[in-house]
């Protein structure tokens, strides 16, 4: 290893030398060769629209003329104050402030600690948090202790704190996730239930069905539980529509939102709450102030990058973009549907799933690294979790892209088949 940098979720020891790019365009990643890879994962999900989308950068550029960091305490800047309305605007109704943070993880501790405050400010002793099983939230102390426990998380469980878990609604079990959260609820300790809407990102692209969530939210409602719903991947038209929620009709208490925030230009994130919430806070005595701030909170090059996202949505017909991109995925995965090497072929919105058999699966399974390297020789980037292959593609991606992608899976399942993977 001749580099000083740690990459993220990589074993140093097993993979091969960091490939540089040096370029990034549409759909694609520019090597130094000039080789273009397709970026089927958007770059950990984060482009949405398409690498380098020109109203963005543009709109970064001009930021840039007047703002670097600006201290978010005492003072306010207009991409901060336009990109709150902006949000207000298109949430699902009911979410009434924004405070700005900058990355996924932080996003979810906001709300956490939203409401926690929430409940400590009511004067009510609620402390218990609420999961699914599976979920994935962040790698931060609180994250991760919300998170699916694993290998990812071991050495660090003497810090992480207690939840609980509801199973996963598989198919025909969806009441029993309901009635679990129905008796931790009961026990009147339970502050908020943190949840993925509709679709378990890291932990396997596990889709449910929206009715599950709304009754999630009826139980909440009934017990006097936030719902916080964790959009960090499903936002900005990922699950179909603009928030996973809308599609189960649900305005949760809390929302996080990140990645898609700003395209995936530039990191940024919000954690979206109710009047009440804030009101719970809002006080002429200092010990009920929101006690949290991160030195780049509301970037404002970023808030800007995330206005002319907003715009983007206004402006162009991005809806319709997506439209056509679940129809060219759901076209190209039929092949799939009855594919004895595959389970579980899935799709929700822009984002498609598939299992490929294996003998022991999961995320560790060592299958997962070889697919990788077979999807890298030819040019995609595609990461599979373990035995799950998933496609998410920005939304510029094109028809001919997507056959490469879906042949290449097909190829890498034939060699898999004879022991050549
Ligand atoms: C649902 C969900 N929440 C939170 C996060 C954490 O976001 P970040 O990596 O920006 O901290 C992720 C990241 O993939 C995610 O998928």
């Amino acid at each position: 290893m001749n580099s000083p940098v740690w990459h993220p979720f990589t074993q140093h020891g097993l993979e091969p030398p960091m490939k540089r790019i040096v370029q990034t365009d549409g759909a694609c990643l520019i090597e130094e060769d000039g080789s273009r890879i397709l970026d089927a994962i958007s770059s950990w999900w984060v482009i949405t629209h398409g690498h380098r989308h020109p109203a963005i950068m543009e709109a970064i550029r001009a930021a840039c003329e007047n703002y670097d960091q600006i201290i978010f305490a005492e003072y306010t800047h207009e991409p901060a104050e336009d990109l709150a309305r902006g949000l207000i605007e298109i949430a699902p109704a009911g979410l009434a402030h924004v405070f700005y943070s900058d990355s996924g993880s932080t996003s979810v501790e906001v709300a956490l600690k939203m409401a926690l405050g929430f409940f400590h400010n009511s004067g009510t002793r609620r402390s218990r948090i609420c999961v699914m099983e599976d979920g994935y939230h962040g790698d931060t102390i609180g994250t991760m202790s919300a998170g699916e426990r694993g290998v990812f998380n071991q050495a660090y469980e003497p810090l992480l704190f207690g939840v609980d878990r509801l199973p996963f609604p598989a198919p025909g079990r969806e009441q029993e996730t309901l009635d679990a959260f129905e008796l931790h609820c009961a026990t009147g300790q339970v502050a908020a239930l943190l949840i993925e809407p509709l679709i378990l990102g890291a932990g396997g692209m596990r889709i449910y069905p929206a009715s599950v969530l709304s009754e999630l939210k009826r139980i909440a409602e009934r017990h006097g539980a936030l719902m916080i719903a964790d959009e960090v991947m499903t936002g900005w038209g990922r699950a179909g529509s603009l928030f996973a929620c809308e599609q189960a009709g649900v305005t949760p208490d809390i929302l996080c939102t990140s990645k898609g925030l700003t395209g995936g230009a530039l990191p940024l994130a919000a954690t979206l709450c109710t009047a009440e919430i804030f009101g719970a806070h809002l006080s002429t005595d200092r010990r009920r102030t929101f006690f949290h701030s991160s030195s780049y909170t509301a970037n404002p090059i970023a808030c800007a990058a995330a206005v002319a996202n907003l715009a983007v949505w206004h402006e162009e017909p991005v809806r319709e973009r997506i439209g056509a991109l679940e129809r060219m995925q759901r076209e190209r995965l039929q092949r799939f549907d009855t594919d004895p090497r595959f389970a579980n072929v899935r799709q929700l919105g822009t984002i498609t799933a598939l299992d490929l058999k294996v003998s022991a699966g999961g995320y560790l399974s060592e299958v997962g690294p070889r697919l990788r390297a077979f999807f890298r020789e030819r040019r995609l980037l595609i990461r599979p979790l373990g035995n799950v292959i998933y496609l998410m593609p920005p939304y510029c991606v094109t028809a001919t892209d997507l056959d490469r992608a879906y042949d290449a899976i097909d190829e890498a399942a034939a060699c898999f088949a004879v022991g050549r993977l």
